[in-house]
Order: structure tokens, then sequence, then C-alpha cells
């Protein structure tokens, strides 16, 4: 389908946003590759079951093979869930501010973003099925992203259908079965879930000419982490795969795997196929830079290229229509729909406030991180 990238004065009538349109296309022709910079790791951090940041290892676990045919329902009554919040950047700023202060302000960098977001971003191309929402501010030259999430989208995001919250719990399950707090353990549960703990990693790297800071989370290393990503691995669950069709969604969801790891540079993704139900059936390991050669020619093809190219599109009409606002404070909100495209809006007042939700914020940007810019 044919993405189509649109700025235009949205029906809120305060928004004084400029007309501009522009239509991608997923067929392009790739003359000419948007080279994409190996991520390298800056830092990594650990979020505790408190949720306190540390900058620290204590939430990384290692790689171990599960048991066969293990229940990914196991201790489902015990999960602690983290409940769905709005996509804020803190614990990344937190990271970058220690980045900085460290390694000084030599290179400029164009973009800030959650992994998550820009997945979402450079998948755009070939996504179907759901709509996102971005709130984004340009400040000294560097775009920031945040998800936005409405409070309505919220609640419907923590008042999950039982059904689906199963389903979900299967992926944390997976990941228990799968790792451990001491790389020499014997296989088996790894601890009852509790999605506060996390253990993230923040890269840097560079789409065409923008210099990006990513962070996301990792879910385990293998053997060891000398502090280069080569040993991060990425765990994943899918249905079991019956015949040609399976195997076609299948490749579809290969893309986000691919560029989930890709971005943070995670070279090993484990998929852990499960039954209906929830029962391990099979583990399969893939190397995240022969996804796309796996998939090229196949009914559910990608290109990585089509979504690369997009991305540094995407960025430069980003960054161009946003400079003709004089205020670094202004808040922009970008809408995705498939098959309808991109459109772009200056947020007015109200818009900000919703934003900032009474916090002490300059737009969603925590207030200690816009003293420091100013320093
Ligand atoms: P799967 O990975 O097996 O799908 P991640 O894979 O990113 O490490 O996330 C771990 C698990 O969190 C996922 O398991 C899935 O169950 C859940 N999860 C992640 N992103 C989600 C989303 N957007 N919606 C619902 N569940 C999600
Ligand atoms: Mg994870
Ligand atoms: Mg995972």
């Amino acid at each position: 389908p044919a993405t189509k990238l649109r700025l235009s004065p949205s029906s809120s009538p305060a928004s004084k946003s400029p007309v501009s349109l522009l239509y991608p296309q997923t067929s392009q022709s790739h003359t000419r590759p948007v080279p994409f910079q190996q991520p390298s790791s800056l830092l990594t951090f650990s979020y505790t079951d408190s949720r306190e940041l540390q900058f620290n290892d204590s939430a990384m676990r290692y790689y171990v093979e599960p048991p066969p045919r293990a229940e990914l329902g196991y201790g489902y009554d015990r999960w602690v869930r983290r409940p769905d919040a709005k996509g804020r950047l803190d614990g990344l700023l937190e990271a970058f501010s220690k980045i900085r202060s460290k390694d000084g302000n030599s290179q400029e960098v164009g973009v800030l973003s959650w992994r998550g977001v820009m997945t979402k971003i450079l998948t755009a191309p070939y996504e179907e099925r759901d709509a996102w929402e971005l709130n984004v501010m340009l400040r000294d030259g560097t775009l920031y992203f945040e998800e936005h999430l409405t409070d309505a989208r919220l609640q419907e995001k923590n008042e999950m259908a039982p059904h689906q919250r199963i389903q979900t719990y299967y992926g944390y399950a997976f990941e228990s079965w799968c790792t451990a707090s001491d790389p020499h353990s014997p296989p088996g549960w790894g601890g009852d879930v509790d999605t506060n703990v996390q253990w993230c990693s923040v890269v840097k790297t560079k789409l065409g000419s923008t210099r990006m800071v990513i962070g996301g989370e990792v879910d385990c290393v293998r053997d060891k982490y000398d502090g280069r990503n080569d040993s991060l691995v990425e765990l994943k669950t899918s249905m079991n795969i019956r015949g040609p069709q399976d195997e076609a969604r299948f490749e579809k969801k290969l893309l986000k795997f691919y560029f989930q790891s890709f971005l943070l540079g995670v070279p090993e993704i484990i998929v852990g196929f499960r039954t209906p139900k929830g029962q391990l059936t099979a583990l399969q390991s893939f190397k995240t830079m022969q996804i796309p050669r796996m998939v090229r020619g196949k009914p559910g093809a990608w290109d990585p290229h089509t979504c690369l190219e997009w991305g540094e599109q995407f960025l430069s009409w980003l960054r161009v229509i946003m400079s003709g606002s004089d205020h670094p404070s202004s808040v922009w909100r970008v809408k995705f729909a498939p098959c309808v495209g991109v459109e772009g809006m200056l947020l007015d007042e109200e818009g900000v406030r919703e934003v900032e939700a009474g916090e002490d914020r300059v737009g969603f940007l925590p207030l200690w991180y816009w003293h420091e810019l100013e320093n």
C-alpha cells in the first residue's frame, strides 16, 4: 500500500500548520540505499521492582535454554503488572543527561527516542492495522519523540480483555522460562513475572545524516556482557506455524521483530513457538541481520530499505515544518493511520496543557531537563 505523508491544517481551528504533501510508496527504487550506522552502546540502566531507575545492570538476565514444552500460563496469578503509562521520555533523558555530562556535547544529536517509537515510524509503510500518534518537540536541533496516549486509550490498554491479557502474559512467561540471574543456572522457571523490572540499553546510531540516540529494553544476554551489544538477545513468542498462511503471517511479523532488534543492534532473536493454549513447542534462533534475506521474494515480503528511505523522508519532512515554528517549546502532534498516512499539526495551548498534564514540564520534556539545556 502507498503511505501518504500529509501535513495540512487539521480539523482543529486553532492549528497554525502550513500545508505540505508527500507520498512515499512501498515500491521505491533504492537507487541510493539510505545508510544506517551499526548502533553502538552508550550506557545501560535498570528499573527496579519499585520502578526506580538505577545506573547499573541489576535487572540484566542471562539466557538459559527453556525446559521443553514449558507452560507459558505458569505463574499467571502472580504477575505483577506495571500499568500502562504515557510514553514519557524521562528515563531516557536521565540517561542522556548522564551521557552528556561524561562525554560533553561534542556531537549534535538529531533524534532522541525510545526504540518502540522508532520501530513504529520505520515500519509504517507496511502497517495495515494499527494507528499511532506521537508528540514531537524540536529543541537546539534535536527532535524529541514520545508516543501520545490519550487517557481513554490508556484506560483501554489497562482494562485488557482476559483472553488478550493471558496472551500478553505468555510473552513474559517465556522470558522467565528462558532467563536467569546466573548464566550457569539449570533450565527452569526464572522467577515470577514483574513487568516493572527492566534492563535497558541506550545506543547511538545514524540514519542517513541524522545522528540518533535510542533507548530500549533488552531481554537478556548470552553468556556474558562486556559493554558491547554483540551478546544481546531478544526473546519473542509466536503461534505455531501450521501452513503457508501462518508462514506468511509470521514473515510479516518478522518485520517488527527485525526493526525492534536492529535499532538497538541486538544481533540475535530467539522465537518460542507455542500452541494457542500457551505450551511451548519449538525454539528457533534468528540472526537479526539475516532476516531481510529470509523474507525476500516471499508472499509477505518486505524490504528494510523502503523503511529506512521512508524514515529519512519522514524525519526531514518533520524537521523542515517544525523549524518554521518560532517557539522551541512548541509541541507537534503526528498522527498515523494505516492506508491514510501521516499528518502533523502544531498543538494549540489547550493541546499543550493536555500534554503537560499539570506536571512540571515544558511541553512533554521535564523541567529539570529543559533547564539543563539552557546551561
Ligand atoms: P512477545 O515478545 O512474545 O510478543 P518484547 O517482545 O518487546 O520484549 O515484549 C515482551 C512481551 O510484552 C511480549 O511478548 C508481549 O506479550 C508484550 N508486549 C510487548 N509489546 C506489546 C504491545 N504493544 N501490546 C501488547 N503486548 C505487548
Ligand atoms: Mg523485551
Ligand atoms: Mg521480547
